[in-house]
């Protein structure tokens, strides 16, 4: 028997034919915001590769939570940019440190947000890599295990002052089980981690390296993050992360990886989070100022594409945006 030519296009007749049936949809529960915060009073540093974005002292930080609150944002993520650095990341775990301090401001400011602390070393030591070396000059390398206490223990101090959620993101074998078993050694068992399980050795990084001032001084991070080409070792390192106790997963950078998100997705159903880092932003934000691409449609495509590859939450330095142009 022969049916009739199937007409996809009756799907699309009407304007409330085709909300009805969509299948995705962006919300601003969705959207998380990061923020650079910097010692100081009532400063604001342009990030000169991020039109739009700034690193923030304290105070700044708190409002910028206060009216992403009002927005209805769910989250901020917090980069600290520390007064000094040192080869042994102490700024990361001084419970008066810059990302302890805004924690506590914005936890006055915007109680109802959710806080959500980057806990990595690279923004906290001399040499720029997400750990602690071994060997000397040029030919040393990130010491693994002795990176995990020093994880841990940023981890624990970001929670005591009041961070919701802590996320690490040092790529470190071991991480999320060492921050684990120390959060709950604190009686800190009720903070969740969100891990950043499969971050590749991105190029898309760029702008954030000026943004918390963290390139590293010699070498790469690719003997810690990801190769681009890997989809199955992404599972693994998921895998991984899961079975120590990520609560949450995250796959990052979010625009090129969008089977990996929807692998993910597929195999775990975990809540899973994914990042569009700096160059994504800086990329789109550069086309629309020159009057290339529609910035409110280009983002809005951009991120309903990630919900659809099986993202839950999405990190975004259009996250205010983006609120704004969902009301
Ligand atoms: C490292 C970290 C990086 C980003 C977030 N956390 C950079 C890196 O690995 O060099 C990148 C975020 C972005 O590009 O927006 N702690």
């Amino acid at each position: 028997m022969r049916y009739p030519l199937l007409r996809l296009r009756r799907l699309r007749s009407s304007k409330k034919m085709r909300d009805m049936l969509q299948e995705v949809r962006l919300s601003t529960n969705d959207l998380v915001m990061p923020l650079f915060v910097r010692p100081g009073e009532n400063v604001e540093v342009p990030i000169e590769s991020m039109p739009g974005q700034a690193q923030l002292s304290v105070d700044l930080a708190a409002k910028q939570a206060r009216e992403a609150q009002e927005l209805g944002i769910p989250a901020v993520l917090l980069f600290g940019i520390p007064p000094q650095k040192d080869e042994t990341a102490s700024g990361a775990y001084d419970d008066e440190g810059i990302i302890q301090q805004a924690t506590r401001a914005i936890k006055e400011a915007a109680p109802e947000i959710l806080v959500i602390a980057d806990t990595c070393l690279c923004e906290y030591t001399s040499h720029g890599h997400c750990g602690m070396l071994k060997g000397e000059g040029e030919n040393a390398t990130v010491d693994n295990d002795a990176t995990l206490g020093l994880l841990a223990k940023t981890a624990v101090s970001q929670a005591h002052a009041g961070a919701d959620i802590v996320a690490p993101s040092a790529m470190m074998d071991g991480q999320v089980q060492a921050i684990r078993s120390a959060l709950d050694r604190e009686g800190l068992e009720d903070i969740a981690i969100l891990a950043y399980a499969a971050k590749f050795a991105s190029s898309f990084y760029g702008p954030f390296r000026d943004a918390a001032e963290s390139a590293p001084a010699f070498g790469d991070r690719t003997s810690y993050q990801m190769a681009p080409p890997n989809a199955n070792e992404a599972l693994r390192e998921v895998q991984l992360d899961i079975e120590e106790g990520a609560d949450m997963v995250m796959v990052k950078p979010a625009l090129g990886y969008q089977d990996i998100i929807f692998r993910v997705k597929e195999r775990f159903g975990y809540p899973l989070a994914c990042y569009s880092v700096s160059g994504e932003y800086a990329m789109a934000k550069a086309a629309a100022n020159a009057g290339w691409l529609d910035e409110k449609r280009v983002v809005l495509e951009m991120l309903t594409g990630f919900k659809r590859a099986g993202a839950d939450i999405i990190i975004t330095y259009w996250a205010k945006d983006a609120a704004q142009w969902l009301k």
